[in-house]
């Protein structure tokens, strides 16, 4: 029998519900739902908070300038070197750009950054690590290194919130996504990384600084003329889009031709504060892993959606249910932390009634019931069905924003949890359905492939 829980205020239950009959799955599952009417008042807070935003006034949403203000046509030119920093593993790119809106050429190196790197000095560990990865790639893949007359541009996908004062100028706001490096909150990431670079004596020229979103979607509106957003979702999530000047109430960088510019929402922080935190279908499971994190209190809507956190959450509802009796049948074991990353969770919601019980067992359940393997499924369904609707909401209440309801509108989305996660695709595209019924038919969710990468190194080769 399950077990009686009496939920914490934030578990997501409506007035009429009777809390003290509920239990934990039942609360998580009611909280994957959202209702359609719940949409709406998520669309409604969000883009109260973009326009808050935008204005300069105190907001979840950040709303950063990103400098980009011309849109790029394929006819961009030159070898071009990116470098892709977003999380453990980043790439340092080789782009060639036709010029004739041909096909763009990439060749690219992977790293890995160890433990120090995210959370020892920016200064000292970081940025010299990230400049001396520079200088092996271009070394390979030119065949000797750049001479001072004849320095390489290099666009750099920083994937953090970031406020520029340029193209090529941003201070750190703060971190996200586990990284904790001291010494970079408030200083320059482009002139740490061109210090880096002189130190070691490499001709390599930081032309252009742009989150990654923005880069998802300048890489794909060469091709797809209709981009106008441009969304991550892999270990933390974000959207951008193209805004127009006239309603960008606190720029302050005087005219701008186009009469446009890329704004970086930073969406993942929305529900930071209370008010906005109320429109999110948060339980207390995604309040313990708040409160364990690097950045308690912050990027709380990225917490429900981010590879960084889906499998977390998963094993977290698991274990909790079994606490609560309502699963395991009072057996001791739990999955244990770290775990259950959210690859796992999406293999989970692929796999038959025989693959999940292998996989209970790798997890640490002997010969798992078949009931309790078919609920880590149903879990892994909520908290990721969740996770898309939410990302639906976000997705809508922009193109509602930008008043392109029934205009064909391309979303450019780069990310694993959107190229990997089983359903994730369609689930969001199911959720705007209900949101804007055949209006949705308008809106294409596209992959960007290698999006953040490429498209700095467009935005550099203008620069
Ligand atoms: C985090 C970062 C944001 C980035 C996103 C996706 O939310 O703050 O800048 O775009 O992750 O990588």
């Amino acid at each position: 029998m399950a077990a009686a829980v009496v939920r914490s205020d934030s578990d997501a239950l409506s007035e009429t519900d009777t809390p003290l009959t509920r239990g934990v799955l039942a609360v998580v599952y009611a909280a994957a739902e959202m209702p359609l009417e719940d949409c709406k008042a998520l669309m409604d807070g969000f883009q109260a908070a973009m326009a808050r935003g935008l204005a300069g006034q105190e907001s979840d949403l950040k709303m950063l300038p990103s400098f980009v203000t011309e849109l790029p046509t394929g006819k961009e030119a030159g070898t071009v070197y990116a470098l892709d920093l977003g999380g453990t593993n980043f790439r340092v790119l080789r782009v060639v750009l036709p010029g004739d809106g041909g096909e763009i050429k990439t060749e690219f190196r992977s790293f890995a950054l160890q433990q120090c790197h995210m959370t020892g000095c920016g200064e000292a560990d970081l940025f010299p690590f990230l400049a001396s990865c520079i200088k092996e790639t271009v070394e390979q893949l030119e065949g000797s290194l750049p001479g001072a007359d004849e320095p390489l541009p290099l666009g750099f996908t920083f994937s953090f919130p970031t406020q520029q004062s340029a193209l090529n100028q941003g201070t750190l706001i703060s971190w996200t996504k586990g990284f904790c490096a001291s010494k970079c909150v408030g200083c320059d990431v482009v002139a740490m990384l061109q210090k880096a670079l002189n130190a070691l004596g490499v001709h390599v020229v930081v032309k252009a600084l742009a989150n990654d979103t923005v880069g998802t979607l300048m890489a794909l509106r060469p091709k797809e003329p209709n981009t106008s957003l441009g969304v991550i979702f892999g270990t933390g999530t974000n959207g951008c889009y193209v805004e127009q000047m006239s309603k960008i109430g606190k720029w302050t960088g005087g005219d701008v031709t186009s009469g446009r510019q890329c704004i970086n929402i930073e969406w993942g922080n929305f529900g930071a504060s209370v008010p906005s935190r109320k429109l999110l279908p948060v339980t207390r499971h995604d309040e313990a892993l708040d409160t364990e994190s690097l950045n308690k209190g912050e990027q709380i809507l990225e917490k429900m959606i981010g590879g960084m956190y889906i499998g977390e959450l998963v094993r977290r509802v698991f274990n909790a249910a079994a606490d609560a009796g309502e699963i395991m049948s009072g057996r001791k074991e739990r999955i244990e932390a770290g775990g259950l990353n959210t690859e796992l969770a999406s293999a989970i919601e692929a796999s038959d009634a025989p693959g999940l019980v292998k996989i209970l067992e790798q997890l640490g359940v002997p010969a798992p019931a078949a009931s309790d393997a078919k609920a880590l499924q149903k879990i892994a369904m909520a908290i990721s069905g969740r996770g898309a609707r939410v990302s639906a909401c976000a997705i809508a209440a922009i193109v509602q924003h930008m008043e392109r309801v029934g205009t064909p509108t391309v979303v450019g989305i780069d990310g694993s949890v959107f190229k990997c996660y089983t359903n994730f695709k369609a689930r969001i595209e199911a959720c705007m359905r209900d949101i804007f019924g055949d209006d949705a038919l308008h809106i294409k969710l596209q992959l960007s492939e290698d999006g953040s990468g490429v498209g700095a190194a467009v935005i550099a080769a203008t620069a």
